[in-house]
């Protein structure tokens, strides 16, 4: 084993995403990442759907992603895959392919938690991007996943607050589905809201104890409000999108800050890592840029294709796992539930 010259294939089929990476020591080679569009239809993930998807694209997208690192699969160390949490049929997929793989090389095998992943996706080697520091809060928020974590090193990590019900991006989805926008609408409320007015409309924000999130509420209020406007107004939505959206946006942003502002009085720590596909959202960067000035913090925003799901956040996690030589036999089984 030469740990100076590792090559790891990292494997990620968690939910609608089917994706494979490779990395050489800490630098991602590919990363390559079939989306399933077949879920726009159904205006969200069908789990038997993205199952049979990920069966039909996980060995091109394995081979694509040896192609592009320009390796042969005999060159590998080792393959780390995802092995929860997730929709069980999902991982499935992924953890029984990286088990043949492995056995059929005859290489280590090595689990690795989606949520270690989201967060230790900042320590991939990338120019322009700076590695937090130990310890530091990281926030995953997506459209499976709302969670604030002390990182205290790579794998002893606590679990300090986190969604009671709806996961962020699942409140930016649902709320767009009222709205009448295709799915995922996430990005497209955020692309209206920069058009509208934020303090156009009130929503109430849900009171939860301690470092906890709730959005099941906040999804409720949207729309009943939209339900009595329109009946006012048919063309409400049409004459208010921009102002209803960035009201929506304000409201949400205004919820995941407050909760960081919480955690950072609470732990002292002033360094947060984002993760997770609601990273991309333009009104929680230009917060915590504003924080940076206004409260001292010292903020991290991953590349964008690493904050999204994807197998080079598997793969760097692998490689980290892999100077402990900390790796697993082939009747490791996937778990759906799986905590940090
Ligand atoms: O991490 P991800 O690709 O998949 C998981 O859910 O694990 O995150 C997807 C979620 C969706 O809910 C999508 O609407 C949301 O991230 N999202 C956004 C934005 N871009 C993606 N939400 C708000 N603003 C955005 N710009
Ligand atoms: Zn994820």
């Amino acid at each position: 084993m030469d740990a100076n010259n590792t090559y790891i294939l990292g494997i990620e089929s968690s939910c609608d995403d089917t994706s494979a990476s490779v990395i050489h020591n800490g630098k991602i080679l590919s990363n390559v990442v079939a989306n399933q569009k077949i879920h726009e239809e159904y205006g969200g993930v069908v789990p038997e759907l993205a199952s049979r998807a990920h069966q039909q694209n996980i060995v091109p997208v394995v081979h694509q992603a040896l192609a592009k690192a320009n390796i042969d699969k005999k060159q590998l160390s080792a393959i780390a895959f995802t092995r929860g949490p997730g929709l069980m049929g999902s991982l499935l997929v992924g953890t029984s392919f990286a088990k043949s793989l492995a056995m059929g090389l005859n290489i280590p095998l090595i689990e690795v938690n989606h949520m270690q992943g989201h967060i230790l996706a900042h320590f991939i080697d990338e120019k322009g991007f700076d590695k937090p520091e130990f310890p530091f809060i990281a926030m995953t928020i997506s459209g499976g996943h709302t969670q604030i974590v002390i990182v205290k090193d790579y794998f002893d990590m606590e679990v300090i607050g986190e969604t009671i019900d709806d996961a962020v991006g699942e409140a930016y989805d649902k709320s767009a589905k009222i709205l009448g926008l295709p799915y995922p609408g996430g990005p497209l409320i955020d692309k209206y809201a920069n058009e509208g007015n934020p303090k156009a409309f009130q929503f109430t924000k849900p009171k939860v104890d301690g470092l906890n999130f709730s959005f099941s509420g906040l999804k409720t209020a949207i729309l009943y409000f939209i339900q009595k406007e329109t009946a006012k107004n048919p063309n409400f939505i049409e004459e208010n999108l921009k102002d209803i959206c960035a009201s929506i946006q304000f409201t949400i942003v205004t919820i995941l800050m407050d909760k960081l502002k919480k955690a950072v009085k609470q732990t002292g720590i002033k360094q947060i890592a984002i993760g997770g596909g609601v990273s991309a959202n333009s009104g929680i960067r230009t917060a915590l840029k504003k924080a940076e000035k206004t409260m001292g913090w010292k903020t991290f925003i991953p590349k964008f294709e690493y904050t999204t799901d994807n197998a080079a956040m598997i793969a760097i996690v692998g490689y980290l796992k892999y100077q402990n030589q900390e790796f697993v036999d082939e009747s490791v089984i996937a778990q759906a539930r799986y905590h940090i």
